[in-house]
């Protein structure tokens, strides 16, 4: 058996010579040919849990809408894949809107997000005629009012709110708790008011609310909690145009070996029965529900393969191993303590012996990619892979120390099509003057 086949792509297996393939790719040959670092997304899983989502919804909620959450990874291929799959799409800045649309998006079934959207991008968002804006500041329902009317638009909007509910997640990526950056908050009438004024705004159409608790969830009663208070504050502001609540993303996946998180299906179940039951218990008819992924969609089906550079020894203390990439392709484990497991791509049935550090090429001493990495004795040229990286890995990348930021292929049925090129030093010192 494959280990940490939990964690790989469902695809992952072991070749005749005995190395990792992924949809029926040989990894040390995908290396040999595109390079390292290089990031390799399963597109069979990414299709699979893209339907996983969108069946499960249709069974339980027909008429709703998975909106993939396109921060967790913008590449053109993912968000056509997303597309072809019948999803809708998320956007969080002007960027991400132009990189949906160029990807063929049809405007309507695009949500824009953002705590601090330009006028600029609200007018581009207007101009390319998006389904939906999430207002998250009064200030903005003003400003979006404003160039609708100067357009001689009306808009469709959601109003996100924060339900004051702590889900059990590393803060930096906890949303739903009072003290947040984004959204109303219901406590306290910030809400309620801007409700208020979405309604009086006459060139925006109120649809109904958003909301996203937080991200990395594997405990989903914060989902209830959380539909309990939206439910009791709909009836409060008289919900009858409110006929859309989006709960936004959040499912974890399994980084280690030992997590344990919910399926698609328990998801949309438990999230389809608590907004029904709670919306019944108020007296308000059933909304249309939206789900927001976007780490469960890319997350697993991606792995990241980088080659062992240098290892020593620091006797007494422990053996370091070091590879050609690090915090510019992957900053989870820097910025949230993420733990990820690995493996050798050309020896993936080698036993770990003993612990070892594993850290990047940057010149900084927390530029740890795993702290205690159960590896094999790893020698210079072999492939350190990372399951479980194909959310906010590239999307949160750099070019720190001008390192260029890694190729990424998609495999599929045993083939490879590289659907992002390396960065070239060219590509570092284009944009400067
Ligand atoms: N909807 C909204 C409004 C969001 O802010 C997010 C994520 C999502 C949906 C998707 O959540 P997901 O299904 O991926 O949990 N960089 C961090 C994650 C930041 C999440 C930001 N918002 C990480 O690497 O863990």
């Amino acid at each position: 058996m494959l280990p940490l086949h939990q964690v790989l792509p469902p695809s992952a297996d072991i070749t005749p010579e005995g190395h990792l393939s992924l949809g029926g790719c040989d990894v040390v040959g995908l290396a040999e040919e595109f390079g390292t670092p290089l990031v390799i997304y399963d597109e069979g899983a990414l299709r699979d849990v893209a339907r996983a989502y969108r069946d499960a919804l249709d069974r339980n909620a027909p008429g709703g809408e998975v909106i993939y959450a396109s921060k967790a990874y913008f590449g053109l291929a993912m968000l056509r894949l997303a597309r072809e799959e019948g999803l809708s799409v998320d956007v969080a800045s002007g960027g991400e809107l132009y990189a949906a649309l160029h990807a063929g998006f049809p405007p309507e079934r695009i949500h824009m997000h953002g705590n601090a959207k330009s006028p600029h991008e609200l007018d581009e968002a207007l101009a390319a005629g998006v389904g939906t804006i999430i207002v998250d500041n009064l200030d903005e329902i003003a400003t979006l009012d404003r160039l609708a009317g100067a357009r001689g638009v009306r808009q469709r909007v959601l109003v996100r709110v924060t339900p004051g509910v702590k889900p059990s997640t590393h803060s930096y990526i906890s949303t739903g708790q009072l003290d947040s950056k984004f959204g109303f908050s219901i406590v306290g009438g910030a809400a309620a008011d801007a409700v208020a004024r979405a309604r009086a705004a006459v060139n925006l159409d109120l649809a109904g609310l958003h909301c996203h608790i937080g991200s990395q969830l594997f405990d989903l009663s914060a989902y209830p909690a959380a539909a309990a208070i939206l439910a009791d504050f709909a009836a409060e502001v008289g919900g009858d145009d409110l006929t859309t609540m989006d709960m936004g993303g959040g499912l974890g996946i399994a980084y280690a070996q030992a997590d344990e998180p919910a399926s698609v299906e328990t998801l949309i179940e438990t999230i389809v029965d608590a907004v029904r039951g709670e919306w019944g218990r108020v007296g308000l008819p059933e909304p249309r529900i939206m789900v927001e992924p976007g780490r469960s969609i890319v997350g697993r089906a991606g792995v990241t393969v980088y080659r062992v550079m240098a290892t020593k020894q620091v006797p007494g203390i422990r053996r370091y191993v070091a590879v050609d990439g690090g915090m510019s392709d992957l900053l989870r484990p820097m910025l949230y303590g993420a733990v990820y497991e690995s493996l050798l791509a050309n020896r993936p049935d080698a036993e770990p012996d003993g612990s070892v550090r594993l850290v990047g090429k940057h010149c900084e001493s927390g530029d740890i990619l795993i702290s205690e990495a159960a590896l094999p004795t790893a020698a210079l040229g072999d492939l350190v892979c990372l399951p479980a990286t194909g959310a906010y890995g590239v999307s949160m990348a750099s070019n720190y120390n001008g390192v260029t930021r890694p190729a990424v292929v998609f495999v599929d049925g045993g083939q490879a099509r590289l659907v992002t090129r390396r960065e070239t030093y060219a590509d570092i010192v284009a944009r400067d003057l």
